[in-house]
């Protein structure tokens, strides 16, 4: 993903920034939409601290959390007008403008990040995150958050067709919803700084999300049951404004990537650690009924969602699909 090269020098910034104005810095606002003990938001304050490092304090990237600044549906809009110069999106709210990415969304296509990883980088991956340029997006690496797990208030969820019926928040990914049309459960497109609030009203039952997510947003505590599915993956592709991205010189270019490419592997090396943390966390709380999926069951569903594949191939070149690591 990475494929510019690494910092090679940055002796053209002043190395008294403590003496520059605000004016004379680069400012990058990144713009997110989860909380600051996410994957998501410890690798956004890492990633701005070492920019601060490499560039002896030249570039300072302004991190929001939790919507703040713009929410889920806004934040897109923004970085393409150029209000904002980063954002790190679920790759499921980028699939309404290259539709094709919503093949990270099929259920149960990697069973590992390493997978999403490798097929991420491999040419085919390249030409999915290529295709945002002409948004004017610039994809520079992903972040996890991890596969989901299905959480609700009906019934606890053992085998697929206990999925059916239920009324289920997803995001705005056309696969997503055909996914929950083919196991008979309604589902319903909800920004995510509104899925408690909404999930409180009773206007949803249940919701699919990482833990790191469930936890964060407390979203456990309006919750009986939680099955560990891991059935989808859910990860951000680190986007800058091309235009933005292209005014940039090659050095302070240079100094963006070298943080990325380590940031990026320190987030990886992160996630799944954060993710059992969580899990310990709301098995503490006593307060929803966990289930975990055995490897058998999770085949079963795995078979069951044939269709929301066959839903992907009807519409977008199939090579998507041919590459992916559990058909190659
Ligand atoms: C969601 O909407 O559930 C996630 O995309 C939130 C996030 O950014 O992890």
């Amino acid at each position: 993903l990475l494929l510019l090269a690494g910092c090679q020098n940055n002796q053209s910034y002043p190395t008294d920034y403590e003496q520059l104005s605000e004016d004379e810095r680069l400012v990058i606002r990144f713009s997110h939409v989860v909380g600051e003990d996410t994957p998501k938001g410890t690798a956004a304050r890492k990633f701005a601290e070492l920019v601060k490092k490499y560039s002896n304090g030249y570039i300072e990237v302004q991190v929001f959390a939790n919507g703040t600044l713009y929410k889920d549906s806004e934040e897109l809009e923004a970085l393409m007008r150029g209000d904002i110069q980063m954002i790190a999106p679920a790759t499921s709210k980028l699939t309404h403008l290259v539709p094709e990415i919503s093949v990270l969304d099929l259920p149960y296509a990697f069973r590992s990040l390493e997978e999403v990883h490798d097929y991420l980088q491999s040419e085919v991956g390249q030409e999915l995150t290529e295709k945002l340029q002409k948004h004017n997006l610039y994809s520079v690496g992903i972040w996890d958050s991890g596969f989901k797990q299905l959480s609700n208030n009906i019934n606890p969820i053992y085998t697929f067709s206990d999925l059916k019926g239920l009324n289920m928040r997803i995001m705005p990914s056309d696969i997503l919803y055909k996914q929950f049309e083919i196991a008979g459960a309604n589902s319903k497109k909800i920004d995510f700084n509104t899925v408690f609030n909404e999930l409180k009203k009773g206007s949803i039952d249940g919701q699919e999300n990482t833990l790191s997510n469930i936890s964060s947003k407390n979203l456990y505590s309006l919750q009986h049951y939680l099955t560990i599915s891991d059935h989808g993956y859910l990860g951000y592709l680190l986007l800058f404004n091309y235009e933005f991205w292209n005014s940039l010189s090659p050095d302070v270019q240079a100094i963006l990537v070298s943080a990325l490419q380590e940031v990026q592997q320190w987030e990886w090396d992160l996630v799944n650690e954060l993710n059992i943390q969580k899990q310990e966390e709301i098995e503490q709380c006593e307060c929803v009924e966990i289930y975990t999926l055995p490897e058998e069951e999770k085949k079963r569903w795995e078979k069951a969602f044939d269709p929301v594949y066959d839903f992907y191939k009807m519409r977008y070149p199939d090579r998507y699909i041919k590459a992916l690591p559990k058909f190659s």
